[in-house]
């Protein structure tokens, strides 16, 4: 069996560039006792993979998870046609160890298998996990999302109107800020482009959340991560999941946010940074998805996607995230 893999072939350099990366063709080899021959349905293409390039060397398989089907086993756990995830990267066909696969449980109907990438996958995790333990979000408060028309930040806003809360989101568009308000129920919402200047940026979150803001999902990073810090009120959690604005940049020691001292202390604020992975592994019943599986079966969540067809355009999807092109969870099928 032949697989075709996306291929670094040389260190990012600031903006990530088509020619960096290339399709090669392998022929897999026989399978051993306990692996299994996968077929990929969806690639998950997702912000962290930047973050993985930095450790990875030319020849190497982009790293990420998929959503595949096992089409030849020599493992009685994963027999043919069974639906898995597995970290095998953007690859179309691959052998896999039993260990290094994950069973995708029984979907309500018409629940898309993609969803084992998104929504109930890593990304639905994460804003599940961030939000209701490292952020311990209670009812009544108020929550600031930026990146919010994105795979984690869509997920975060529902959750938090799901928890009573109110809940404010920033995005890069109009269209984006209009989905926001109208399809997934957000308070408020604005488009951070428009902002000119931090001084706006901090009377726009006072004018949209009078009450300061309780929990801050941080996506972003940079300058308005300052900014956010004094709308917050005493006791305020920060969930500090990602950084998406500084992941392409080539000098880690350039400062970009200034001092937090004051807010941190006077407020009693709190950042958590944290990995939706780890808060996962740490869920041994999976309560987690189970919850989420059930908000879904009551149709309590949206799951938007951006859908590219074709591994050929594995890459084009994965820049789509770093010019925000995307509404929702960004996948790629095969
Ligand atoms: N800790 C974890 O376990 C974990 C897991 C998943 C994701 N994350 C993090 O969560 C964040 C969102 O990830 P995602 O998978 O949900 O991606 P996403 O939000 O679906 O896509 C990335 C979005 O980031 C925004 N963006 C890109 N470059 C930007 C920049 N320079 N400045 C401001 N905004 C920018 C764009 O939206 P706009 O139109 O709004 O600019 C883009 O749509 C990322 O920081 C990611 O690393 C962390």
């Amino acid at each position: 069996m032949k697989a075709k893999q996306w291929v670094l072939k040389k260190q990012f350099q600031g903006n990530p560039k088509s020619s960096d990366v290339g399709i090669k063709e392998i022929s897999l080899p026989n399978l051993k006792d306990g692996e299994v021959m996968i077929e990929c349905l969806a690639i998950s293409v997702d912000p962290y993979q930047r973050l993985f390039v930095k450790n990875a060397k030319p020849g190497d398989v982009m790293y990420g998870e998929q959503v595949a089907k096992v089409i030849e086993s020599k493992n009685a756990d994963y027999p043919v046609g069974a639906h898995v995830t597995t970290f095998a990267g953007w690859t179309t066909h691959a052998v896999v160890p039993g260990d290094k696969l994950v069973k995708v449980p029984e979907y309500p109907p018409d629940v898309p298998i993609g969803l084992a990438l998104g929504l109930l996958g890593m990304t639905g995790l994460t804003a599940y996990y961030g939000l209701l333990k490292v952020g311990e979000l209670k009812e009544g408060e108020t929550v600031y999302v930026n990146a919010a028309a994105g795979a984690v930040g869509t997920v975060v806003g529902q959750l938090a109107k799901l928890k009573g809360c109110k809940v404010i989101g920033s995005a890069g568009s109009d269209d984006k800020v209009k989905y926001l308000k109208t399809e997934l129920g957000f308070d408020e919402a604005f488009n951070y482009k428009t902002i000119p200047d931090m001084p706006t940026f901090e009377q726009t979150l006072k004018r949209l959340a009078p009450k300061g803001i309780d929990v801050f999902f941080e996506n972003v990073g940079g300058l308005a991560f300052r900014a956010v810090l004094d709308q917050m009120n005493v006791d305020g959690r920060v969930a500090l999941c990602g950084a998406i604005s500084s992941y392409n940049s080539t000098d880690k020691f350039t400062p970009s946010i200034p001092s937090i001292g004051e807010p941190m202390t006077m407020k009693g604020l709190r950042i958590t940074g944290f990995t939706g992975w780890a808060y996962s592994a740490k869920d041994k019943n999976n309560d987690g998805l189970k919850e989420m599986i059930k908000w879904v079966q009551e149709d309590k969540l949206k799951y938007p996607g951006h859908n590219f067809k074709g591994f050929e355009n594995c890459f084009k999807a994965f820049l789509s995230l770093f010019t925000g092109d995307n509404i929702g969870k960004v996948l790629v099928t095969i």
